[in-house]
C-alpha cells in the first residue's frame, strides 16, 4: 500500500507518541478497512502468532464488538499490544481481570459489578465532585501557573474512584502512582515495575475487603464482596482484588487523558472555548472523548472462521478494533476531522462498540468531564497554554504525561 509508511504497525508506541496516526487510518478506511499488520517478534512478545488484522471503519468496530459469539477477550486479553519482554504467562495473569473474561463467567461478574455503577450511584457522587472540582481549580489558579495534567487532569478521576471504592482520600496518590506503574511499563519516565505495582494494589484491596467484611458499611465494595439478592452472589477475594486493578486503571488514566486532551482542543479551537463559556453545550462531553480517544484499540480473538468487512479472519487470529480510527470515519462523522462541541448526533466509540464489555464507568467519565470544563470556564476561564503537550510513549492509550499552561 503506496500511501502507509513500510512495515508500519499502528500500535508502534514510537510512531503513537508523536500524535495518532490520522491520515495513515483515513489511507486504511479508504483502501484496506481491515487490513494484516505483520509485526516484528519483539512488537508481539507474549502473543503465539505472527500479527493481527486492523479494523478500522467504524460499522465493522461495532460489528466485531457486539458479536461476543464468535470474538473471545479470554483467548489473548483485550491489550493488542505490551512492553518488549512481556512472557505468555503474564499476558494470561490479565485474564483475571473482567474484561478478560468471555461469557457466561463475563455476565456473572458484570451483573455483580453493575451494583456500583447504577444511576443513582454514580448520582449521589455529583454534588462531591463538584465541590472537589472548584477546589482543584481554585488550587490551581493560586499557583498562577503549573502543569494541568498533574494540578487539574489527575485529580478528579482519582477522588472519584476513591469515593466509589471507599478509599480513603489520603490514600488515593498511592492509587495514582500504582496505575501510573502498571499501565506505563513502556514509558522511561514511569520506571518499570508493573508487577510490583500490581501485587502492592493487590494487597491493598485484600485489606480493604477483609476490613469491610469486619466492619460492614453502606458503600460499594461491601455490596460486592456481600452476597447479594440479585442471583449472581458476590466476588471471591480474588475477584474482588483484579475488579479493583481494573478500576484503578480503567477509571483513572481514561478521564485524566479526555479530560486533557478537551483542554488542548480547547486551545486549538478557541471559537470553541469561547461557544462553551458562554452557552455551555451538553454535547460538549461526548465530542470531547471523541476527540480524545483515550483508549485507541481493544482486541479481540476470533473462536471460530468468520467474516469482517468482507475478510475472511480465521479462527485463532486477532483483530484489533481501533476505536481512534471509528471516531474518524468520514462515513458517519461529518467533518469528523473537527472538533465541534455542538457535534449531534455523535455516536462514537470511544468507550467501545456496545457489545457485553461497553465500559461500564461511561456515565460516570461523562459526569466527571462535565463537572471539570465547568468549574474550568467558572474560576479560569483565561487558562492558556504555555507550551505543547508532553505525549505518553504507549501502543494503545493516547496519553499526555504533562500540559504546561497559565491558569490566569
Ligand atoms: C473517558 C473515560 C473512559 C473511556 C474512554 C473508557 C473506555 C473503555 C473501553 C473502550 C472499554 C472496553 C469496551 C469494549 O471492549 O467493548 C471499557 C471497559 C471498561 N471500563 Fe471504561 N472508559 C472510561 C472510563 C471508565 C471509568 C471512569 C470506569 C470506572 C470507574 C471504567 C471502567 C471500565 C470497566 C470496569 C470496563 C470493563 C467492562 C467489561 O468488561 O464488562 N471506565 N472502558
Amino acid at each position: 500500500m503506496a500511501a502507509l509508511p513500510e512495515g508500519f504497525d499502528p500500535t508502534d508506541p514510537d510512531v503513537r507518541q508523536r500524535g495518532i496516526q490520522l491520515q495513515e487510518f483515513a489511507e486504511l478506511r479508504k483502501t484496506a478497512p481491515v487490513w494484516w499488520v505483520e509485526q516484528t517478534e519483539r512488537a508481539r512478545d507474549g502473543f503465539l502468532d505472527t500479527g493481527f488484522w486492523a479494523v478500522t471503519k467504524h460499522a465493522d468496530i461495532a460489528a466485531v464488538s457486539k458479536n461476543s459469539a464468535d470474538f473471545s477477550t479470554s483467548e489473548n486479553g483485550v491489550i493488542i499490544r505490551f512492553q518488549e519482554g512481556m512472557t505468555r504467562e503474564q499476558v494470561m495473569l490479565n485474564n483475571a481481570l473482567l474484561i478478560n473474561h468471555d461469557p457466561p463467567d463475563h455476565t456473572k461478574l458484570r451483573g455483580i459489578i453493575s451494583r456500583g455503577f447504577t444511576p443513582r450511584a454514580i448520582s449521589e457522587l455529583r454534588d462531591g465532585l463538584v465541590e472537589k472540582a472548584k477546589e482543584i481549580v481554585e488550587e490551581a489558579k493560586a499557583k498562577g501557573s503549573g502543569d494541568f495534567v498533574e494540578d487539574v487532569a489527575c485529580e478528579l478521576p482519582l477522588v472519584a474512584i476513591a469515593d466509589l471504592m471507599g478509599v480513603p482520600q489520603e490514600d488515593r496518590k498511592k492509587l495514582f502512582n500504582w496505575s501510573n506503574q502498571m499501565l506505563a511499563g513502556e514509558d522511561p519516565e514511569y520506571g518499570d515495575s508493573p508487577d510490583v505495582a500490581a501485587a502492592e494494589i493487590l494487597g491493598y484491596a485484600g485489606a480493604l475487603a477483609d476490613e469491610r467484611k469486619r466492619e460492614p458499611k453502606d458503600d460499594i465494595v461491601t455490596k460486592l464482596i456481600t452476597a447479594n439478592v440479585d442471583g449472581y452472589g458476590e466476588l471471591s477475594d480474588d475477584e474482588f482484588g483484579f475488579f479493583f486493578i481494573l478500576l484503578a486503571v480503567a477509571g483513572n488514566e481514561t478521564t485524566r487523558n479526555s479530560i486533557t486532551h478537551g483542554m488542548h482542543a480547547f486551545f486549538e479551537h478557541p471559537d470553541q472555548w469561547e461557544l462553551w463559556k458562554k452557552e455551555r453545550p451538553d454535547t460538549m462531553v461526548d465530542e470531547v472523548i471523541r476527540w480524545a480517544t483515550p483508549v485507541s484499540v481493544f482486541q479481540r480473538t476470533a473462536l471460530r472462521d468468520v467474516e469482517v468487512g468482507g475478510v475472511e479472519v480465521k479462527k485463532g487470529q486477532r483483530v484489533g478494533m481501533f476505536y481512534a480510527s471509528g471516531n474518524h470515519d468520514e462515513d458517519v462523522f461529518e467533518n469528523a476531522h473537527k472538533f465541534d462541541i455542538s457535534r449531534s448526533p455523535n455516536p462514537h466509540l470511544a468507550f467501545g462498540g456496545h457489545g457485553a464489555h461497553y465500559c461500564i464507568g461511561a456515565n460516570l467519565a461523562r459526569l466527571q468531564v462535565d463537572i471539570m470544563f465547568n468549574a474550568i470556564a467558572d474560576v479560569m476561564p483565561d487558562i492558556a497554554p504555555m507550551g505543547d503537550p508532553d505525549r505518553l510513549r504507549h501502543s494503545w492509550i493516547n496519553g499526555v504525561k504533562h500540559l504546561p499552561v497559565r491558569y490566569n
